[in-house]
């Protein structure tokens, strides 16, 4: 708990030992993640059964193929030594390989693909090779937070676009003004999306690349929900889209797709001079992910696929549990074919913070505000499926008991 701290206690605590930490600091929005985890730490205490459908972390573990190829790495005198900054090539190679087999796209997994430590990481880093201070970068809202967080971070700036219902929460690029695109330099998307659990199309990324080159901008994919699919959805890459790699990179992750979210291992794949620069920033922060965890990823991509069909049926009972128990108490909310998460409209007369801070006093049962994720998230809360389905039903039947 003492590390989860907001702006203004970091602000106490250091004017207390007179330290000064950098402005950039304060500069950072309060993260609602970390709030919200104090007051369900606090309920918990006294003794609240609380159920979490606000953590977009998987609940099941990977395939026991994946952890015995840990295990056995691990024992290994010679695994645990710095592993070098790029990533094993046989890990690079397994990851370009997946791309044309999943996607059709051909990369060089000797400069078109580069490990990371998460995909988080290489967010955050990729502000700070791309973003000098004042620099400005096109952000989706809502939106994971790291796409403003790594803005910030450097030093820079963000113009944030609307992701609308009426438009199946993808941007109406038109709308961006072309002073503000022709002066940014980053421009980020995210399909399958979280928050909103929508999906984009071939013809939307095509449209996409083709906003990227006409301002000059570096277009940033992130595409960890691609193998988190329902109802036979197949999400399409953005690097399918023709000459993608000129203005393009996609971030992907094996926390999502492999069950793998602790481990801290995924991806960036794209555009050859993009991925030098963050590797020039990651050479100078990190120094390479666990040999153990990137054999147990090269499993992970090269071992049979299909046990990935019973998890996305699991969490496609869980998504239908949560929808039909939304209905049945006349909250809308958006069916998604990829993503662990539901998107639902807050009943009117209350803000997000005010519901959820509502249900969770009340009934025990915790979902994310949509303000977390920026203005356009304010009517909006997100439910996830990373929570045992007996207890997304438990909490499902305390909401048809819950009075609002
Ligand atoms: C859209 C999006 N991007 C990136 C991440 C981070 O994933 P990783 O575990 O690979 O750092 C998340 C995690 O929730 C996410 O939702």
């Amino acid at each position: 708990m003492v590390y989860n701290l907001g702006a203004q206690q970091i602000e106490t605590i250091t004017k207390e030992y007179d330290m000064q930490p950098a402005k950039r600091l304060s500069n950072l929005p309060p993260y609602l993640f970390a709030q919200l985890g104090q007051r369900i730490a606090e309920l918990r205490k006294q003794g609240v059964d609380v159920i979490r459908l606000d953590i977009g972390s998987p609940d099941m573990p990977p395939d026991d193929e994946i952890i015995e190829s840990l295990a056995r790495s691990a024992r290994q005198s010679d695994r645990h030594g710095y592993a070098g900054y790029y990533g094993l090539p046989e890990l690079r190679r397994a990851i370009a390989d997946y791309y044309t087999r999943r996607f059709g796209v051909d990369l060089d997994s000797e400069g078109e693909v580069l490990p990371l430590i998460g995909s988080k990481e290489g967010l955050a880093n990729l502000s700070l090779a791309f973003l000098d201070p004042g620099d400005v970068a096109l952000v989706p809202d809502p939106a994971y937070p790291t796409y403003e967080l790594g803005a910030y971070l450097a030093g820079g700036t963000t113009h944030r676009f609307p992701l609308l219902a009426e438009r199946d929460f993808l941007p109406d690029l038109a709308a961006i003004p072309v002073e503000v695109a022709r002066q940014a330099k980053l421009f980020w998307l995210n399909y399958p999306n979280n928050p909103t659990g929508a999906v984009a199309s071939l013809e939307f990324f095509t449209e996409a690349v083709a906003f990227a080159r006409e301002h000059d901008l570096l277009l940033c994919h992130d595409a960890p929900y691609c193998e988190v699919t329902y109802e036979g959805y197949r999400p399409p890459s953005l690097l399918q889209v023709e000459g993608a790699k000129e203005v393009a990179i996609e971030f992907n992750s094996f926390s999502k797709t492999y069950n793998m979210a602790g481990w801290r291992i995924g991806m960036a794949v794209g555009n050859r001079a993009a991925l030098k620069a963050l590797g020039q920033v990651k050479t100078n922060v990190d120094s390479g992910i666990f040999t153990a965890i990137q054999e147990a990823a090269l499993v992970a991509l090269t071992s049979d696929q299909t046990w990935l069909e019973g998890r996305n049926a699991i969490y496609q009972e869980r998504r239908d549990i949560i929808l039909e128990g939304l209905a049945a108490v006349g909250i809308k909310a958006h069916k998604p074919l990829a993503t662990l998460y539901i998107w639902a409209e807050v009943p009117e007369g209350y803000s997000s913070a005010e519901f959820a801070d509502k249900l969770l006093t009340e009934k025990g049962v915790s979902l994310t505000p949509g303000s977390a994720y920026g203005e356009y998230g304010e009517r909006y809360l997100r439910a996830s499926v990373g929570m045992a389905t007996s207890r997304v039903r438990e909490a499902m039947d305390r909401l048809k008991e819950f009075k609002f």
